[in-house]
């Protein structure tokens, strides 16, 4: 087991949103490169506690980059230098001895910060919500097999509904945009028929909450390269041209 010696951490400490910022730097005299980047920042906060100091706050749940919850900018890149995953699947092994690894949480207006490394991203929420329900028949599950769905469009809406939440596409956006997350959330229900009831009202809905917490998209693409899931960015395409026919669809709707 290979061991990396002499890490600077910089890491962002912030008492409370309206705190001022600073960078604080901890030594890391010795870690192992099977470490995962959060157990060298929980072994850090052990230190910390032990000499009577406040420790680092962190987001983090499962630890298996399903949950979403991590979120750290790491040398100045959403989820760090591991392609295809989220904070907590990144592990000491990608730096060297002597680095100086930059620590930081999601800078976006859309996510207020909470503590130190920690923000809020209940916006999230509010744009899941304003989507509401899908009608579903009551009574026992049908046979599969009665509702045929072409193996790409099913394909594409389980690529959709691998988002997880986590808040990347919106650190990494320049415009703080939460389009790739929304049309995630969109597609995964939109391209399948049991999602096609209330499909207008649900993308209108979704759009306009977004737009109320979030930046606009103008097409940089950094949201895709910063996904832990590596969702495409064709999901924003499809949700546009969605909100266009929803817009209209919906306006006739009022006027009948
Ligand atoms: S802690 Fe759950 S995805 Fe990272």
């Amino acid at each position: 087991m290979s061991v990396l010696t002499n890490i600077t951490l910089k890491v962002w400490r912030q008492d409370g949103p309206d705190g001022q910022g600073r960078f604080e730097s901890h030594q890391v005299p010795e870690i192992s490169e099977e470490a995962s980047l959060l157990e060298m920042l929980d072994i850090v906060n052990e230190r910390l506690v032990e000499e009577g100091r406040e420790a680092i706050v962190f987001d983090h749940d499962c630890r298996e980059g399903i949950c979403g919850t991590c979120s750290l900018m790491i040398d100045g890149q959403a989820h760090g230098p591991t392609k295809g995953a989220a904070t907590c699947q990144v592990h000491m092994r990608v730096f060297s001895s002597g680095d100086e690894i930059v620590l930081e949480p999601w800078r976006a207006d859309g996510f207020p910060l909470v503590k130190d490394l920690m923000v809020d991203r209940s916006a999230f929420d509010r744009i899941v919500e304003a989507g509401g329900f899908i009608t579903s028949p009551t009574g026992g599950a049908p046979d599969a097999n009665l509702i045929p769905i072409p193996k790409p469009v099913s394909d594409a809406s389980m690529d959709a509904a691998a988002c997880i939440g986590c808040g990347a596409c919106v650190a990494a956006c320049p415009n703080g945009a939460a389009s790739l997350f929304t049309s995630a959330k969109l597609a995964h229900l939109n391209l399948l028929p049991q999602g096609q009831s209330e499909r207008e009202k649900r993308t209108e809905a979704m759009v306009e909450m977004m737009d109320d917490h979030f930046g606009s998209c103008t097409n940089h693409g950094e949201c895709e390269s910063a996904c832990p899931k590596e969702i495409s960015i064709d999901n924003i395409a499809l949700m546009n041209s969605d909100y266009l026919t929803s817009k209209f669809k919906n306006r006739k709707k009022l006027a009948r």
